[in-house]
This record gives C-alpha cells, sequence and structure tokens, in this order.
C-alpha cells in the first residue's frame, strides 16, 4: 500500500494512547488520539529525548527529558529548550490495522497523514501550528514606556543582549522572552536609576531559570546609573517559538 507498513491492530490502543512501533527498521512513537492515530520520531530534537514515554495531554507530548513540548500531529516544536519540529510521519487506517509510511525529513513539504481509527484511511490535513518570526502580536507589556533621561529602555535592552540562554548561546532580547523594561529615577537617588524587566520563560519549568534572572541582573546592574533591578517572571501571554527574532531564527537555523 504505497509503502506504508502495517504496525498494529486498529483497537491495539487505548484512546488516548501511545506506544513505539518499528517500521522499516525504524522505531518511532505512535499516538491515538480523539479517534486518529498519528506517528513521529521518537525523538525530541533538544537533545534526543525519547517521546513516547512522555506525557500526553490532547495532541500535545512533552519530552521527559526537561519539558519541550510537540504536537503528535505535526512533529511541531511548541516550547523551548525544542526549536526544529520532530520528524512526522503518514499514517493510515485500513483492513482493521493502523499502516505508517515513513517520511525522509521533518520538512517535507506536504502536511503529514493522520487517520481517524475505523475509518476509510484518508488523509487528513494537519493543522499549521507554529507561526513564522514576528507573527504573533506582541503583548500589551512591550509597548515602549517613558523613560527618564540618561537611560533608556532601548539601552537596558541593548545591554541584556549580553545575556544568553546556556543551552540555545541565543541572547533573550531575541529569542523573545523580555516582555517589558522600565526606567524610573531611584527612591532614595534622584540621579540614579531603577530598572524593572518583565521577563519569561521559554517553559515553565526551564530549568535555566535562575541563571536567567542572575545573569539579567547582573547585565543591567553594573551600569553606573542603576540602583536597584527588580525582574518579575511573567508566564502570561505564554512564550511562544514566533516570538523569537529573525536574528534568533536565523542563529538556530530555523527557517
Ligand atoms: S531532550 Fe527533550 S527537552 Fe531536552
Amino acid at each position: 500500500m504505497d509503502g506504508f507498513v502495517r504496525v498494529a491492530d486498529v483497537d491495539f490502543l487505548p484512546d488516548p494512547g501511545q506506544t513505539l512501533v518499528e517500521v522499516d527498521s525504524e522505531v518511532v512513537a505512535l499516538f491515538h488520539v480523539d479517534g486518529a492515530y498519528h506517528c513521529i520520531d521518537d525523538v525530541c530534537t533538544h537533545d534526543g529525548g525519547t517521546l513516547a514515554d512522555g506525557p500526553l495531554t490532547g495532541h500535545v507530548v512533552a519530552c521527559p527529558r526537561h519539558g519541550a513540548t510537540f504536537d503528535v500531529r505535526t512533529g511541531a516544536a511548541l516550547t523551548m529548550p525544542a526549536v526544529r519540529p520532530t520528524r512526522c510521519h503518514d499514517v493510515r487506517v485500513a483492513e482493521g490495522g493502523v499502516w505508517v509510511r515513513l517520511r525522509t525529513a521533518a520538512a517535507d513539504a506536504a502536511p503529514p497523514a493522520s487517520s481517524a481509527a475505523g475509518g476509510a484511511g484518508a488523509p487528513l490535513v494537519a493543522p499549521a501550528v507554529t507561526g513564522h518570526a514576528g507573527g504573533a502580536a506582541a503583548p500589551a507589556a512591550l509597548v515602549a514606556p517613558v523613560t527618564p533621561a540618561g537611560l533608556s529602555e532601548d539601552a537596558v535592552r541593548e545591554m541584556l543582549r549580553e545575556v544568553k540562554d546556556p543551552e540555545l548561546f541565543v541572547n533573550i532580547v531575541d529569542l523573545g522572552l523580555i516582555y517589558a523594561v522600565t526606567v524610573a529615577p531611584a527612591a532614595d537617588d534622584p540621579a540614579g536609576r531603577q530598572v524593572s524587566i518583565d521577563m519569561t520563560m521559554t517553559s515553565p519549568a526551564c530549568p535555566a531559570g535562575p541563571q536567567l534572572i542572575a545573569d539579567t541582573k547582573r547585565a543591567v546592574g553594573r551600569h553606573e546609573q542603576v540602583r536597584g533591578v527588580e525582574v518579575r517572571i511573567v508566564m502570561d501571554p505564554p512564550w511562544t517559538p514566533d516570538r523569537m527574532s529573525d536574528a534568533a531564527r536565523d542563529q538556530l537555523g530555523i527557517f
């Protein structure tokens, strides 16, 4: 059947459920969600975690190693630290079985086929999950505040470019982690400045969080006018890969 390999009986997996199956000597992850089967590589593109072992919530599976999440319908990486999609394969349900055809690359142009259990096996078009750089509306907090003379919000953002995510080696401004910067006169020193930064993390359980906060305070606190730096962690709106700048996407090889 056009390169498809039967991997299981149609009632083999509970719904929701997930398992490993072998296709053409490759082991891949098969998911059963809302009556349809989906198949992706059992490989997290961050550092090789096994996705079939991760918790499944709706169509989203989380890597058990560092928490990156993937859409099982498309293989799209939804949250850091993964930024590249994992390979997604075609699935059909026919003749009482689930059939999988391997794709050669995550970036295949055609959308993957997924099949409803018990259906005729017609491919379903998977929705796009991630957008292009700059596609998401900026949160209201990104509107630049008025800052006192001598130290501007832009100057603070430039300082923050020194701070890099320790796993991705991209600075936190280009990653889109900085939601707002406020510069105000210091309470006990009119010539000094108090800086407040609203910053997000790529995921609530980001292991680099404490280091990023410390590095942020250190980078801004070095300025001669700065008397204090407050970093607030904001998880709403949540960070998504489309908040990255074109420079960050270039650096990470995402097109
Ligand atoms: S290996 Fe999957 S998130 Fe790190």
